[in-house]
């Protein structure tokens, strides 16, 4: 079974889904996207899909700033997901990136004025950072775009370029990330991960102000830390410095899950081993991805009937 994308109205063939050399996304970044996990679970043979009204809303706010019509409901969007997901039939986990886009083939910058189309590809992701063994960071010579230069509260492709700049500079330097602080020289976020400090007994991250992704694994993280440990997070900023004195340091992310900092600028993180913390809070978050812990199953959509389960292995 060839893997599908939703194009242009229509479940198609990956292969068939293509866009013209002069659309205008392609040329000015001119789209936003969602990046969606598909968690397997094997015992209940059933793929769950984690908090995907959630980012469909957070999709929904991005095409407003960006002026793009997203042409389906959010309730829409969520019926194709499941629907394209069970078409392709994976059982394994899965990566669903959805993307408005301005469509229009046409050259000149503005937003305005324009068509807009919606897509959606499911496909399978390698790890993205280790989250067994721990990530090594470097505090990145590349600043977080701030909100009056592109929202950084819309996951809108053009912003990228300021990730991947960070995340090849942290690369080809040695490193497995990048931290990026603010303009101000606050601590940001990964370059594409919102960071987590813990002090003590308590979870610090920085707050939407300090230009970062609103991320939905950094909501999860926050509610799972108050409910089931006890902790609470304060959002707040976070000096440059503190990055060397945390007691434990993690990302979060779709991609990321929860990964551990174990090194920061050629500094160890606490002892630099995972932290209990961090330990804790990825044994609570893996088991509530894959629709494990029946609390936290209305996170959870499962994208096959239990009567339709097709195989790809
Ligand atoms: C720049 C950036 N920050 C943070 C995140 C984490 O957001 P989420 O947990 O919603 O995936 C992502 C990934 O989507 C990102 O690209």
């Amino acid at each position: 079974m060839p893997p599908y994308a939703f194009f242009k109205k229509q479940f198609v063939p990956l292969a068939e889904a293509k866009v013209g050399i002069l659309t205008h996304a392609l040329h000015y970044g001119t789209a936003c996207f969602e990046g969606i996990r598909g968690n397997w679970n094997e015992e209940q043979k059933q793929l769950f899909l984690f908090r995907v009204k959630d980012h469909y809303e957070r999709m929904h706010k991005g095409c407003r700033i960006l002026k793009i019509d997203p042409h389906y409901t959010i309730g829409e969007m969520m019926e194709l997901t499941v629907k394209l997901v069970e078409k392709s039939g994976y059982h394994e986990d899965v990566y669903i990136r959805p993307l408005a886009y301005k469509s229009s083939e046409v050259i000149g910058v503005k937003l305005h004025g324009l068509e807009d189309d919606f897509l959606i590809i499911v496909a399978t992701l390698p790890a993205y950072l280790d989250a067994d063994k721990g990530v090594r960071c470097r505090t990145s010579s590349w600043r977080r775009v701030d909100d009056t230069m592109i929202p950084a509260r819309g996951k809108i492709t053009g912003i990228y370029v300021n990730s991947a700049l960070a995340k090849t500079e942290a690369n080809e330097t040695g490193f497995d990330e990048a931290i990026l602080l603010n303009h101000d020289g606050h601590v940001s976020e990964g370059s594409g991960e919102n960071i987590f400090f813990v002090l003590g007994n308590r979870l610090i991250t920085p707050p939407s102000s300090d230009n970062i992704l609103m991320g939905i694994t950094r909501d999860t993280v926050i509610q799972l830390a108050r409910s089931e440990l006890g902790i609470q997070t304060m959002e707040m900023s976070v000096d440059r410095t503190e990055l060397y004195t945390a007691d434990e340091v993690f990302f979060t992310g779709t991609a990321a899950h929860i990964s551990p900092v174990i090194e920061i600028d050629h500094r160890p993180v606490g002892d630099g081993k995972i932290g209990k913390v961090t330990g804790e809070l990825q044994r609570l978050y893996f088991e509530v991805i894959k629709g494990k812990n029946p609390k936290y199953l209305n996170w959870c959509t499962p994208a096959y009937s239990k009567l339709v389960q097709s195989k790809r292995s």
